[in-house]
């Protein structure tokens, strides 16, 4: 029996501990935010929280959530308004989605290490998160925005 935390929730979980998480995430428990891309870890449409790093759902096994805590872009903020979730409103940095749920989570985990990030430390950070659409101007901008508006700036926890 695998036990886990997910947004906040106490989950259990007694099937395939190799099964991908992404899978328990999505098909076990409604969670469709977290998309499937690659499953190669190639794409960070999948991005998670999990121990409050990022990581890709695709390639970790529900058994490396045991005893953690694992958020996803449903818990990321009770009311959709964590600031990295507002500027990507402010900027329409989304064009067809597919891959934002997973971009924001990135960018979410880039603020809370590094609250003013630099664009050599964004691109750094972000560069394992593909946009098929090209929207890298605009997720670079809104990361900016949200820059120094996120709970880590101003000494709260994430
Ligand atoms: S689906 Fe997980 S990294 Fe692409
Ligand atoms: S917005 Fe379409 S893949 Fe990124």
């Amino acid at each position: 029996m695998i036990k886990l935390t997910v947004n906040g929730a106490p989950r259990s979980f007694d099937g395939d501990p190799d099964m991908p998480l992404l899978w328990y995430l999505r098909d076990e428990l409604g969670l469709t935010g977290s998309k499937f891309g690659c499953g190669a870890a190639l794409c960070g449409a999948c991005t998670i929280h999990l121990g409050g790093t990022a990581a890709r759902a695709c390639v970790t096994p529900v058994s490396a959530a045991e005893g953690q805590d694992v958020v996803t872009i449903e818990g990321l903020s009770p009311d959709g308004n964590h600031p990295v979730q507002a500027a990507w409103r402010d900027l329409n940095v989304a064009q067809c989605g597919y891959c934002q749920c997973g971009q924001i989570m990135q960018a979410a985990a880039l603020l809370k290490d590094t609250p003013k990030p630099s664009d050599d430390q964004i691109d750094e950070a972000m560069s394992g998160n593909i946009c098929r659409c090209g929207t890298y101007p605009r997720i670079r901008a809104a990361i900016h925005q949200a820059a120094g508006q996120t709970p880590a700036a101003k000494g709260e926890r994430l």
